[in-house]
């Protein structure tokens, strides 16, 4: 079963209780976070929970939960659903108050849903993703979890509707991030991966696979590289929350490595997979 969360209260995911003035949709006025369940225990729940609190800092807004409380109430929240394989979406905006851009005199409003997790078709997985390199059309703050994902949105659906899987961003001829996650190429038995600038979200699962490599001995550095570079990858795969490792295989319809998904991909996911495995237990 789901569950929602508004300020307080549970309440069912269907059930319509957003006032109108609500900034966050007003405004896109707020930050958010993901975070996965397996097997009942969130991962990295104090990760996620920190960078929410970074975001928010970052746009001048003082959360209405702390992070032990926002703990605690992921906490409830699953009890109350019961769910052991669950993705728990947190919103939390400048509140609710008439329609003006000056910030109001009011608490921040926090939202949660938590849901039965959906986890990626194996096929998928066992295939890899065909992905598009487009324009970053995107602000230059793109390390802040922001509501605001219209550019996210619609180079998603664009790609989406052009057959390809996900949008790759590329700013000045740097290739930074997907629409809803980070790029990672592997040349030479090196991992390489974007550094954390402004210019992209600083992934949890980015900086979990990053650990990773360094516990099994994979050498691997954060620096900028171009479509060319990516393009001469032997492998490449997309991280994030939801994906964990999703293999590409093809980038605007150029065959990346051997066209199927490569081995070091395969074995960081394995590593992923094994730390949140038996978490719950
Ligand atoms: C733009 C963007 N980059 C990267 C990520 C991956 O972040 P994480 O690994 O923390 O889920 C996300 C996740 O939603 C994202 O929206």
């Amino acid at each position: 079963m789901a569950i929602g969360f508004i300020n307080g209260e549970w309440i069912p995911v269907d059930q319509a209780v957003l006032p109108i003035d609500e900034r966050g949709h007003n405004f896109g006025d707020g930050v958010y976070e993901v975070i996965r369940v397996y097997q009942g225990t969130p991962f990295k729940m104090r990760e996620h929970l920190v960078r929410l609190e970074k975001s928010a800092e970052a746009i001048l807004l003082t959360m209405n939960y702390s992070i032990d409380e926002l703990e605690a109430l992921i906490a409830e929240g699953l009890a109350k659903t019961g769910l052991q394989e669950a993705s728990v979406y947190l919103q939390v905006t400048r509140g609710i108050a008439k329609r003006v851009h000056l910030f109001p005199d009011v608490p921040a409003s926090t939202t949660m849903t938590i849901r039965p997790a959906t986890d990626l078709p194996a096929t998928v997985r066992e295939k890899g993703v065909q992905v598009t390199l487009v324009e970053d059309e995107r602000w230059k703050n793109c390390y802040i979890k922001s509501l605001n994902l219209l550019p996210n949105v619609v180079a998603k659906q664009k790609a989406t509707d052009a057959g390809f899987y996900e949008a790759v961003f590329v700013r000045d001829g740097i290739v930074l991030e997907g629409s809803s996650c980070n790029v990672f190429l592997i040349k030479d038995g090196v991992l390489i991966t974007p550094p954390a600038n402004r210019f992209i979200l600083h992934g949890i699962t980015r900086a979990t696979l990053l650990e990773i490599a360094k516990e099994i001995g994979v050498p691997m550095e954060e620096k900028e590289f171009g479509p060319d570079e990516l393009l001469a990858a032997d492998e490449a795969f997309l991280s994030s929350t939801s994906m964990e490792v999703l293999p590409i295989v093809e980038i605007d319809g150029k065959q990346i490595g051997a066209g199927i998904p490569g081995t070091i991909s395969r074995d960081l996911h394995k590593n992923y997979r094994a730390k949140y495995q038996g978490i719950g237990v």
